[in-house]
């Protein structure tokens, strides 16, 4: 028996549905796109929502779209996957991290107001296992500075801050549907936004920079006529993605429940275990659980042992300015010690829909076992 810690559901429904689009006309942009952005923005309560190849493309077209570039620096966590900060490269910008808070493990308003300077452009704060982050304290900072916030909410869908759904609120907030996440389309992404213009430049950003749309040309010399406005990608999905997309939403809630169904029989289990620090949940902020992760002294020991167990526990995150990249590019000196903390004691526990009370009951009974 392998236990992963995360995986996909997948329903002979979700399987239909792809099957159909490949029986149909379209196998790229076709009518599920449309389809899907609208059930996906309909959810949320977002005025638009452009779907894209993946979460990282999601990145990247919301850093374009607010204007990110060189010379600029965009502030993010360090305990996220790379992706979150790399986007911020792409557009010829530098990231800046900001240290986590000890006891969400989200990003740190403080020491974002901390690391702003005259060259701040954006702040990505990522809701890191799908716990909003101080969404309040970070957008008054951003207004007070004049900063674009693109909300990265790749471990969010379905969460909600304040009784408001995650990329419901805000400039932009981008999404995953890899495998592991709450739904999944195999690779893909969205980006939700309410504003008109960032809408325009990112549907331009995700196909080459390029537009039919009539009210858009700047010439019009034919039915054939397409103009190329700005340098985009293709960064776009597949109608087939789109489908299993919207199959997949009409599980979501019911993904979501059995994930939280989930994290409290783990509180439960580890509640009074004292080698075992559980996740801290703060008042307002309704995770949606992606990832379960605490904390253990032996971390190496627990993980390595677990995984002989036949347990695929996971390490979510190596704080990202400490990969080679980061290093040989002028981050060997940056230090942010809440994450450096962090990262010597997480494990992430498996937590999926799929996921049985027996084998969930194993897992916790062998984390006991181990954790010193
Ligand atoms: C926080 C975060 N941001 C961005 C991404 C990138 O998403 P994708 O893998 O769809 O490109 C991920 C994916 O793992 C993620 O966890």
């Amino acid at each position: 028996m392998y236990i992963p810690y995360g995986t996909q559901s997948i329903s002979e429904e979700d399987i239909q549905a792809v099957v159909n689009v490949l029986r149909s006309d379209y196998l790229t942009t076709g009518p599920s796109v449309g389809e899907f952005e609208k059930k996906v923005a309909d959810y949320i309560g977002a005025k638009h929502a452009v779907a894209i190849s993946n979460g990282t493309a999601a990145l990247h077209a919301a850093c374009f779209a607010a204007g990110v570039g060189k010379g600029d620096e965009v502030i993010t966590t360090p305990i996220t996957f790379a992706a979150s900060s790399n986007c911020a490269f792409y557009c010829g910008a530098t990231p800046v991290f900001a240290d986590i808070e000890a006891d969400t493990y989200n990003i740190s308003p403080e020491d974002i107001e901390r690391k702003i300077t005259a060259n701040t452009k954006a702040i990505i704060p990522v809701h890191y296992t799908g716990q909003p982050c101080d969404m309040d304290k970070i957008m008054d900072i951003a207004k007070r500075h004049n900063l674009i916030v693109i909300q990265d909410a790749a471990h969010a869908l379905g969460a909600d801050y304040k009784g408001k759904k995650i990329g419901s609120f805000g400039d932009m907030t981008t999404f995953s549907f890899h495998p592991v996440k709450h739904i999944t389309t195999g690779e893909g992404g969205m980006i939700m936004t309410n504003d008109d213009e960032l809408y325009k430049k990112l549907m331009l950003f995700r196909s080459h920079g390029i537009t039919r749309d009539p009210e858009l040309l700047l010439n019009n010399e034919g039915g054939w006529y397409y103009e190329q406005q700005e340098l985009g990608y293709n960064y776009r999905i597949t109608d087939m993605q789109c489908a299993l997309g919207i199959s997949q939403m009409n599980r979501l809630d019911e993904f979501v429940k059995r994930r939280r169904e989930l994290v409290a029989r783990y509180n439960k289990a580890f509640e009074n275990v004292k080698n075992v620090t559980i996740p801290f949940t703060k008042e307002g902020c309704n995770s949606s659980w992606h990832l379960y992760v605490v904390q253990v002294n032996n971390r190496k020991e627990v993980y390595d042992k677990l995984h002989e167990a036949g347990i695929g526990v996971n390490v979510h995150y190596i704080p990202v300015y400490k990969h080679p990249y980061y290093q040989q590019n002028g981050y060997d000196k940056v230090c942010c010690p809440n994450a450096e903390e962090l990262y010597k004691h997480i494990l992430s526990l498996p937590l999926y829909p799929k996921l049985t009370d027996e084998q969930q009951d194993y897992v916790i009974e062998k984390v006991i076992e181990f954790a010193k």
